[in-house]
C-alpha cells in the first residue's frame, strides 16, 4: 500500500505533484538538490493552498494535511529509505534522470515503485537505470498539476499489472482521470503538443503574425483553451526544447526544434518562471506585454 510518496525535483511539476499528493492524504517528501528551488516550492504550495481553501477547492482537513504531511528535503538517500512510491520530476535530460534512478535503486526499499514524470522519454529506458523494470512506469502529469485533470500512464516493456493498478489508484486518489498507454516517444500528448508548439515558432520566425495574433487565431479559430505561446510560456521554453530534441532524435526531421525557440532559450527567455518567454511577465499586474 502506498503511504509515503517521494517527489524528486521541486520545479514547475514536482511542486504541483507534491501538492496534489499531500492533499490526497499521502505523506509526501519533496526533494531537490537546490535549496532555493525548495524554498520557492514551499512558498508556492502555501499560496496555492490558501487560494484553494478560500475558493473551496480543498477542505480544512486537506489544507492542514498539506501543512503537516508535506516535508521538504535536500537528501534523496534519506528520504527514499521509507518511500513506497517515488515520482521523479527532474529536468528532461537522460544523464540527470540516470543519476537519480541509480541513487534510488540503492536507497529505496525493494517494494518501492518508481514513476517518472518524463514528457517524452521511454519508461523502458528509464527503468534500465535501476533494477526493477517491473515496478517502473511513467506517470505523466500536466501543468498546472492542481488544475489539469489527466495523468497519462505509460507502461514500459516489463511493467507489471500490479504496478499499473497501483499507479492508477494513486492518480485517482489525487483526483485525476487516467489513460493507460504503451510506450512510444512522446506518448499521445507531448507528441502532438510539441509539433503544434514548434510550428508556432516557425510561423513567428517567418513573420506570419505577432504572437498575440497567432495565439488568438488558434484559440478562437480552433477552439483551443490557450494559444501555443501562452502554453509554452507556462510549460517553460527549455522544457519544450528538451522535448523536441529528444523527439527529433527518436522520431526524425519533423520534430527539428525551430531555431527561434533555441535562440530564446539561449537568451534565458524560459517563460513565466524567468519572467520572460515569448511574452514579458515582469510587470504581471499590468498583464503580459
Ligand atoms: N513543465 C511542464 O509543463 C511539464 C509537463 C509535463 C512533464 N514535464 C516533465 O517533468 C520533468 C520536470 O520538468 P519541470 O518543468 O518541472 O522542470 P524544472 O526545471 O522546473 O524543475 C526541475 C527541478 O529538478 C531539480 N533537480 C535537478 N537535478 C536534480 C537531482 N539530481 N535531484 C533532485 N532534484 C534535481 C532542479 O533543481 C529543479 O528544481 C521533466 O521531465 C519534464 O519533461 C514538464
Amino acid at each position: 500500500m502506498v503511504q509515503h510518496i517521494v517527489v524528486v525535483g521541486s520545479g514547475v511539476m514536482g511542486r504541483g505533484i507534491a501538492y496534489v499528493g499531500a492533499s490526497a492524504g499521502y505523506h509526501v517528501t519533496l526533494v531537490d538538490i537546490n535549496e532555493s528551488a525548495l524554498q520557492g516550492a514551499k512558498q508556492e504550495i502555501e499560496k496555492i493552498t490558501e487560494k484553494g481553501l478560500s475558493r473551496n477547492k480543498i477542505t480544512e482537513e486537506q489544507a492542514s494535511h498539506i501543512k503537516e504531511g508535506l516535508v521538504y528535503s535536500i537528501s534523496l538517500e534519506e528520504s527514499a529509505k521509507t518511500a513506497d512510491l517515488v515520482i521523479e520530476a527532474v529536468p528532461e535530460k537522460a544523464e540527470i534522470k540516470k543519476q537519480v534512478f541509480e541513487t534510488l535503486e540503492l536507497a529505496a526499499p525493494k517494494h518501492c515503485l518508481f514513476a517518472t514524470n518524463t514528457s517524452t522519454m521511454s519508461p523502458t529506458e528509464i527503468a534500465s537505470y535501476a533494477k526493477r523494470p517491473e515496478r517502473t512506469i511513467a506517470m505523466h502529469f500536466f501543468n498546472p498539476v492542481h488544475k489539469m485533470p489527466l495523468v497519462e500512464i505509460i507502461c514500459g516493456l516489463e511493467t507489471n499489472k500490479e504496478t499499473v493498478e497501483t499507479i492508477k489508484q494513486v492518480a485517482e486518489k489525487m483526483g485525476k482521470e487516467t489513460v493507460v498507454i504503451n510506450e512510444f516517444p512522446g506518448f499521445v500528448t507531448s507528441r502532438i503538443s510539441a509539433l503544434i508548439g514548434n510550428e508556432a515558432f516557425y510561423m513567428l520566425q517567418e513573420g506570419l503574425g505577432t504572437p498575440e495574433d497567432i495565439d488568438k487565431a488558434i484559440k478562437l479559430g480552433l477552439n483551443f483553451p490557450m494559444g501555443p505561446f501562452e502554453l509554452v510560456d507556462l510549460v517553460g521554453l527549455d522544457a519544450r526544447l528538451n522535448n523536441l530534441k529528444y523527439l527529433h532524435e527518436k522520431l526524425g526531421e519533423k520534430y527539428r526544434p525551430a531555431p527561434l525557440l533555441e535562440q530564446y532559450v539561449k537568451a534565458g527567455r524560459l517563460g513565466r518562471k524567468t519572467g520572460k518567454g515569448v511574452y514579458d511577465y515582469t510587470n504581471e499586474k499590468e498583464g503580459k506585454k
